[in-house]
C-alpha cells in the first residue's frame, strides 16, 4: 500500500530546484473535470505537480523558487480548511498541513495566489511555466511575465522568458529511481494477475462488460486507485478498432479475446498489459498463424531493448518479422525493405510498437530528438506491443494482395512492460502468460 515518503518528494525537489538554478516554476496541480450536471469524473493529479509534491488535492499552485535562499524555496498553495466544503466533498490538509505533511517551506491559501504570486517570482531570472495547460492561472502568470520585463528594462532585473518545465522534469522522469521501479513492478504485478484472472474465467464469461468488470474489480481489491486508461476488452473484430472501449459486445467461442488493461496505484504509477486469447479455449489455424507471427515479433523486440539500443531499433525488430511472416502467409507482397520504407504494411499494422510507461501511461521524455534517437538506459520502462489486426477498413495498397476473408477480424497484440537494465532487459509483466499452450485448454 502507498504511504507517502517524504524523502523521495524533497530528493525530487532538490534535483528540481538545482536544475531550475536562478528560475521560478509554476507548477499547478490538476482540476476536477465535470462529468455531467453536479459530478465529476474521478480525481487525476497532474502528474508534474504529483511527481514534486505528493499532494493529492485538486487546484492547488506549488512555487520552485530557485533564485531564493534554502528555507524559502517550495512554496505550496492550497484550499484552506473549511468545515462545510469537507462535509461536502472530505478532508483537506489545509494550510497547517501543507506545511506539516508535505514539508512546504511555506504555504498559502490559494485564495492568496494572485496577489502573492508576483512578489515570489521577484528576483527570478525566468518563468517556468507550461503555457496553455492550466487557463485558471495562466493569464495571472502573463500579467507577471510582462510586469517583469517592463522592470528588466528600467532595472535590469527580472525574468525575461517564459520556459516550459518538460525540459527539465521530462528527463528526470523519464528514468527511474529504484523507488519507482518497486512502485511499477507493483503496478504492473497486479496487472498482469488481472489478465491471469482473465484467461482462468474466460470459459465461463459470455459478454465484454463481464471481463471488465473481473479485471477493474480485481485492480480495486488489490488496493489499486483502478484502471490507468479505459480498459480494452475487444472479442473477435472488435480487436480491430485499436481504441475501442465500448467493452459491451457478447463473446464468440470462436472468436479471440483482446484484452488491454492495466492498473493505476494510489500514487499513479501504471501498468499496461495486453494479453489476447482464444475464448473458446482453442486458436484456430488462421488465428495460430498470426498469433505466432505476432509473438515472435513481440520475444525479438523485447530482447533488442538493451542499453544503447533505442525504440526505433526496438520498432524495427517487430517490423520486420511482423512484415516477413505477413508475406509469408500471402498478406503482403515484395521485398521487405520496400514493403517497410513505403509503409505498405500499414492497413495491418498502424502503430508504433510501444511507448515509455510510468506516471502517465504514454509517459514523457523524448524518443528522438531531431535525427539522434535517444539510447536506451538503466532505469527506463518502456513497452513492447506489436501486433496484427486484419479487416477490411482500412483500402490495401496498390500492389498488395487482397485479403482472403478467412483472415479478417482476427486482431492481435501482445505488450509487456519492460525495465532496461544494464545487461539484460527485465520483463515486468512475465507473470501474464502468452504461450499459446498456457493460452488453449
Ligand atoms: N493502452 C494504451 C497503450 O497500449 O498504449
Ligand atoms: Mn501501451
Ligand atoms: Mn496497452
Amino acid at each position: 500500500m502507498f504511504k507517502l515518503n517524504n524523502e523521495i518528494f524533497e530528493k525530487r525537489r532538490e534535483i528540481f530546484l538545482n536544475k531550475l538554478d536562478g528560475k521560478a516554476a509554476i507548477i499547478p496541480a490538476a482540476s476536477l473535470v465535470k462529468h455531467h450536471a453536479d459530478c465529476e469524473y474521478p480525481f487525476r493529479q497532474d502528474s508534474n505537480f504529483w511527481y514534486l509534491t505528493g499532494f493529492d488535492e485538486p487546484d492547488a499552485i506549488a512555487l520552485f523558487l530557485s533564485h531564493k535562499p534554502k528555507g524559502e524555496r517550495f512554496i505550496l498553495f492550497v484550499s484552506p480548511k473549511d468545515v462545510i466544503s469537507e462535509v461536502w466533498h472530505g478532508f483537506r490538509w489545509g494550510i497547517e498541513g501543507a506545511e506539516k505533511e508535505f514539508k512546504a517551506d511555506k504555504a498559502h491559501s490559494i485564495n492568496d495566489i494572485k496577489d502573492l504570486l508576483p512578489v515570489y517570482i521577484e528576483g527570478s531570472d525566468e518563468i517556468v511555466f507550461s503555457i496553455g495547460k492550466y487557463p485558471r492561472i495562466e493569464k495571472a502568470v502573463l500579467e507577471i511575465f510582462t510586469q517583469q520585463l517592463e522592470n528588466r528594462s528600467r532595472l535590469g532585473i527580472g525574468a525575461n522568458s517564459i520556459q516550459s518545465p518538460e525540459i527539465y522534469l521530462n528527463h528526470m522522469r523519464l528514468i527511474k529511481s529504484e523507488f519507482e521501479i518497486n512502485r511499477m513492478r507493483e503496478a504492473i504485478q497486479i496487472s498482469a494477475e488481472a489478465h491471469e484472472l482473465v484467461r482462468k474465467s474466460i470459459s465461463v464469461k459470455n459478454n465484454e462488460r463481464q471481463i471488465q468488470g473481473l479485471i477493474e474489480g480485481f485492480f480495486l481489491e488489490k488496493g489499486a486507485r483502478g484502471p490507468a486508461y479505459n480498459s480494452i476488452i475487444a472479442s473477435g473484430d472488435n480487436a480491430c478498432i485499436l481504441h475501442y472501449t465500448s467493452n459491451n459486445s457478447p463473446l464468440s467461442k470462436k472468436d479471440l479475446l483482446l484484452v488491454d488493461a492495466g492498473c493505476s496505484l494510489t500514487d499513479y504509477y501504471n501498468g499496461d498489459i495486453t494479453r489476447t486469447i482464444p475464448i473458446g479455449g482453442k486458436f484456430s489455424k488462421e488465428q495460430k498463424i498470426i498469433y505466432e507471427i505476432v509473438l515472435d515479433a513481440q520475444k525479438n523486440a523485447i530482447n533488442s531493448a538493451v542499453t544503447g539500443s533505442n525504440s526505433t531499433t526496438v520498432h524495427n525488430v517487430a517490423l520486420k518479422i511482423l512484415v516477413e511472416g505477413l508475406k509469408e502467409i500471402g498478406l503482403l507482397r515484395g521485398s521487405t525493405d520496400e514493403i517497410i520504407d513505403n509503409g505498405l504494411y500499414k492497413h495491418l499494422y498502424m502503430h508504433r510498437t510501444g511507448h515509455w510507461l510510468g506516471l502517465d501511461v504514454h509517459d514523457v521524455g523524448a524518443y528522438r530528438m531531431g535525427d539522434y534517437e535517444v539510447q536506451l538506459q538503466n532505469g527506463m520502462i518502456l513497452t513492447v506491443e506489436p501486433g496484427i489486426y486484419i479487416s477490411d477498413r482500412i483500402p490495401v495498397p496498390d500492389g498488395q494482395p487482397s485479403i482472403d476473408e478467412k483472415w479478417k477480424g482476427i486482431g492481435i497484440r501482445i505488450e509487456d512492460d519492460i525495465l532496461v537494465k544494464d545487461k539484460e532487459p527485465e520483463n515486468l509483466s512475465i507473470a501474464a502468460l502468452k504461450e499459446i499452450a498456457d493460452l488453449e485448454f
